[in-house]
Order: C-alpha cells, then structure tokens, then sequence
C-alpha cells in the first residue's frame, strides 16, 4: 500500500517546479506555461500543503501595477479555495539581464539599489500572504573571474543588502525569518557562499544573525561533493535550519533537480530519519516545511508534471515509514548500541571535572590499554547493512 500525501505532511511546492516549462541552455520549452491557479488547484488535490514562488512566477517581470494586483488577487482566491498556505516566499535577482553580474553584488552600485527595492517590494507580499520564511539565492551573485570581483567587498555588500532588508522586516513587525540558499555554481561560474558551511559562516557576521538561517538544498551540497547528512546536521547543530529543499542529484555535475529520492536513494533514507526521528525522544528534528524544490524531467508533458509531484511526496513518505521501522527494529537498536553511537552523546569529560582531573587520571593515558581500545569492533558495516535492508523494504 502506498501512502497518501495530506496537508499534515507539510509538503510545499516552488511555483517555478511544477510550473517549470523545460527550457534548458540547449532546448527550448517543451511544456507550455502553467497557470499559478491551476498549479494551486492541483497541488491541493495532490495532498500538499504549502506554495511558495519567486515575485516573477507570480506576477511577470515588469508587469503594469494593475496588471499585478489582479494576479495576486487570483492567487488568493485560489489559495482560500483550496486552503493552500503560502510558508516561504522569494525573490528572483536572476533571470533579468539587468542582473548578469547579480543583484546585492553586483559591480554596478544601481543595480544593487534596484535589486534591494525588489525584495523589499516582494517582502510586503510576502508579509501579506503570510509567509514566515524568505529565501535568499544568490545565483548570480559571484564571478567567471576572480580579476572582476572584490570578493571581500561584495560579501559586504551582500551583508549590507541582508542587514538592511532584516531591519526593515523588524521595523515593518513582519515576523518574518530569512534563509540563505547555498549553491556552488551555475548560473555563475562561482557563486558566493558555495556550501551550508559557508553559509553559516557568513550569518555569523550579520547584523541580525539570530533572525537569518539556511534553507539547503539536497542537489547543490551534492554538486560540491558534500554529504547532506553532515551538512544538515550542522545547521541543525547551530539551530539554523529554518528552510528545506528537497530534491535528487547524482554526483558532482549540472543542477540536476531531480524528484527526491531519484539520486542518492540511502542518502535521501538518512535525511529523512534526521528530520523525522532526529530531535529528542525520537521526535522530528526539524518541524518546518518539507519542501520540494526540483524540476519535473524535460521528456514528460504535462501528466508527467503531476506525477512527479506526487512522486516527491509519497517517496518522502515511504522513507519515513522506513525509517520508523529502522529506529523501531530491536536489532538496529541492538547494533546501534554496540557501535556506540548513543556513546557519543555523552561529554568527554565528567560533570565538574577539570584539565588538572584529566590529568590525573591515569586510566585516562599512562595506563590506558591502546591496544585494547585499537582492537574495537565498532560493527559499524552490520548497522549500515540493517539500514540498507530496511531502506530496501527487506525488513
Ligand atoms: C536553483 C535554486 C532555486 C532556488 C530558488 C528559491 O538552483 O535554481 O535552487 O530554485 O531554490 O530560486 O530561491
Ligand atoms: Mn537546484
Ligand atoms: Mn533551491
């Protein structure tokens, strides 16, 4: 029996996904283009929750204002029809030429003002429409040459695009927090703040640090060769894992965007046991939505479109479901327990105890049995084959 996706799940879709027409640097559309009220009509019926889009998905790029305000009228309709929430919003600062050197950095400085007028615009559509999340890609915002960009300089750009968007959100009482979408490469050369790390790493220098986290997507740590398990984890680890995306990717290549689960298959099964059954007790370790970020494959008309909406969300769902067996299964708990992983959640050193106590010990170092300790058996591929096996359905 397969599960069937409902608004409990949480499951959002970009407008740009589903709506996604299939042009490609080599080809043109192969799909026609996809009304934002059909898409929430039928992403409704599917079983999702949440919509989420780019100002430009929404409303074309440079449209009259009444041409606007009916568009958004629309979609609002449609979303009270439906019950379709609205949980993150964005902005796109990269399809326009005038963005060809990005928008918080590039060279030219009216750019730069334009590009923040852009997203403070959006912002108050975003407030309107109720979304708690605004997403940040920056996939113009880097270089081909490192002759042509101050990195240095356009980081403080980019920090001062940030800091003064985040004390207008505070200043507006939007309540509104922000999510930083890392990525390697593509449409530029290098892009700024390539993996989570860097990401992270860069929030930390921000005005409003503690009102900015990161929104991942599967696909682009993947295009850096990183796990996304570890890179979850960290953002998690520093409570800054206010966004997903979710999609499949097979190795260090092109923005694949494949449906979720349709690249690393155990790496997705991993991923979701973390968000799912990674908090305290068993509980999910991330409570936001579960969004799909991916791009419905070129070869499929419009039927393919739909299905490949669905196929995100009821994979997600079957590897929840075996990933709550995997956890339930008093074999992997056995094995789990014999590879120490609960071991590690205990501090190094004692309650109260000091360096000059570590010292002291003896068992600690002079009388340690290295050998002993180099001869563990940590069993560590008996648990990796039980989570392959239940991954599988085997068990
Ligand atoms: C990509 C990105 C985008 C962003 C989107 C939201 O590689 O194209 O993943 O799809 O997620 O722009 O900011
Ligand atoms: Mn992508
Ligand atoms: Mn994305």
């Amino acid at each position: 029996m397969l599960p069937t996706p409902s608004r409990e799940d949480h499951f959002s879709f970009g407008l740009w996904t589903v709506g996604w027409q299939a042009r490609d640097p080599f080809g043109d559309a192969t799909r026609p283009a996809l009304d934002p009220v059909v898409a929430v009509h039928k992403l409704a019926e599917l079983g999702a929750w949440g919509i989420t889009f780019h100002d430009d998905d929404l409303v074309p790029f440079g449209s009259e204002s009444g041409e606007r305000d009916k568009q958004i009228q629309r979609f609002k309709e449609a979303l009270e029809e439906t019950g379709l929430v609205v949980p993150m919003v964005t902005t796109n600062l990269f399809t326009h030429p005038v963005f060809k050197d990005g928008g918080f950095t590039s060279n030219d400085r009216s750019v730069r003002r334009y590009a923040i007028r852009k997203v403070l615009r959006n912002l108050d559509l975003a407030a309107e429409l109720g979304a708690k999340t605004y997403v940040f890609w920056g996939g113009r915002e880097g270089s081909e040459s490192d002759a042509a960009k101050d990195v240095r300089a356009a980081l403080e750009r980019y920090k001062e695009a940030i800091d003064v968007l985040a004390q207008y959100v505070i200043d507006q009482g939007y309540g509104i927090r922000f999510a930083i979408e890392p990525k390697p490469n593509e449409p530029r050369g290098d892009i700024l703040l390539p993996t989570v790390g860097s990401a992270l790493a860069f929030i930390s220098m921000l005005e409003h640090a503690d009102m900015v986290g990161v929104n991942p997507e599967v696909g682009h740590e993947q295009m850096a060769n990183m796990n996304f398990v570890h890179s979850i984890s960290q953002a998690l680890w520093q409570h800054k894992l206010f966004h997903i995306d979710l999609n499949g990717q097979r190795g260090a290549k092109f923005d694949q965007d494949l449906i979720f689960g349709h690249g690393d298959l155990l790496s997705a099964f991993f991923l979701v046991d973390l968000l799912e059954n990674g908090g305290p007790e068993g509980a999910p370790a991330y409570d936001g939505p579960r969004h799909f970020d991916y791009k419905p494959l070129r070869t499929d008309t419009e039927a393919g479109v739909w299905e490949s909406a669905r196929a995100n969300m009821v994979t997600y769902l079957l590897l929840k479901e075996r990933a709550k067996a995997f956890r339930a299964d008093p074999e992997v708990q056995a094995a789990l327990k014999e590879a120490k992983v609960f071991e590690l959640a205990q501090s190094t050193l004692g309650a109260g105890e000091s360096v000059s106590d570590l010292l002291a010990d003896r068992s600690a170092f002079e009388d340690f049995d290295v050998e002993r300790a180099a001869g563990l058996n940590y069993g560590f591929v008996r648990l990796s084959q039980l989570a392959v096996e239940h991954a599988l359905g085997a068990r």
